[in-house]
């Protein structure tokens, strides 16, 4: 299928976590303790914080994940439905959901270890699971599952024609025939500097650079730029998570719509603690675009 101007129908293929997130004035070196200021848990995972975003700028989404039968489970599994993500596809699997342990220091930055648990688990698709991927007009994916179920994804996407977008992080080197079927990658500055020449086979790429903005590289060299609203940093946790999710529900509109969209998408969730629930609405991005245009001149003196 493809995209139209009618609400996107997104499959988001990816993990989901609970996120164990201490605050802390800064992040302690090798074989230092130091004290915290904070704790809470939040559910997270970057599949799971990429469904919420695009739903919450306006995209259908239905996930295709996993979660364990622990106590996490429950509240992970709600943090999809809450905001209308479609669970058909989430399964429960025996043994740990997974988590992530993040530190978030005083400037908002972070640093995270994923423990797969269920996310591990994701090794096959099955029919139904398919049947999703191929009625959505975009599949997006990112790799803290395992990377054959990404590629056989990607694969079957591409072949009924859905468009498929990849945020491939944490980043690694990708099969060559993984990257013959990604349309539009998505990377921060680190990663596109990792995987160098490996994206000059993809058709679109957007690199994001924090606080810089983000830039847009599409066929023929065509590209353009956005900058970000400035905003107070608490926590940048999913800011890239927003950015993609928003950028993939907007794709329809065009890339250089799409990128001004995604910039704020991604600024927003910076100004709270926490990666799901700092995601905006489409609401607050159209809000924070409103404010960043400069009014249009009447005409008159
Ligand atoms: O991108 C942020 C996410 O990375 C967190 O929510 C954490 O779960 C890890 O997957």
């Amino acid at each position: 299928m493809t995209t139209g101007a009618r609400t996107p129908a997104i499959a988001v293929l990816g993990s989901i976590n609970m996120d164990l997130v201490t605050t802390t004035g800064r992040l302690p070196a090798p074989g230092e303790t130091v004290l915290g200021t904070g704790f809470a848990m939040v559910p997270g995972g970057k599949g799971a914080n990429q469904a919420i975003a695009a739903r919450r700028a306006g995209a259908t989404v239905e996930f295709v994940g996993a979660v364990g039968d622990d106590v996490f489970a429950p509240r992970l599994r709600a943090a999809l439905t809450d905001c209308g993500v479609g669970v058909d596809r989430l399964r429960t699997v025996s043994g740990p959901s997974g988590v992530a342990a993040i530190v978030v220091d005083a400037d908002g930055e972070n640093s995270i270890i994923v423990v797969g648990g269920a996310n591990a688990g994701l090794t096959a698709m099955d029919d139904d699971d398919l049947a999703v991927l191929a009625k959505a007009d975009i599949l997006l994916c990112q790799l803290e599952i395992p990377i054959r179920t990404v590629a056989i994804a990607a694969s079957h996407a591409r072949a009924h024609g859905t468009t498929v977008v990849l945020n491939p992080s944490p980043v690694t080197d990708l099969p060559a025939e993984l990257w013959a079927h990604i349309d539009v990658a998505v990377v921060n500055s680190g990663e596109a500097a990792r995987l160098g020449a490996a994206l000059s086979s993809v058709p679109h790429v957007i690199t994001t650079r924090g606080a810089d903005g983000a830039e847009y590289r599409g066929p023929d060299d065509r590209s353009h730029r956005c900058a970000s609203p400035v905003v107070e940093v608490v926590d940048t946790t999913g800011a890239g998570d927003s950015f993609t999710g928003a950028f993939a529900a907007a794709w329809h509109r065009g890339p250089r719509a799409a990128l001004a969209y995604a910039c704020a998408a991604g600024a927003l969730a910076t100004t709270t603690l926490g990666a799901s629930v700092s995601i905006p609405t489409a609401a607050d991005i159209e809000a924070a675009l409103a404010e960043q245009t400069p009014p249009q001149s009447s005409g008159k003196p």
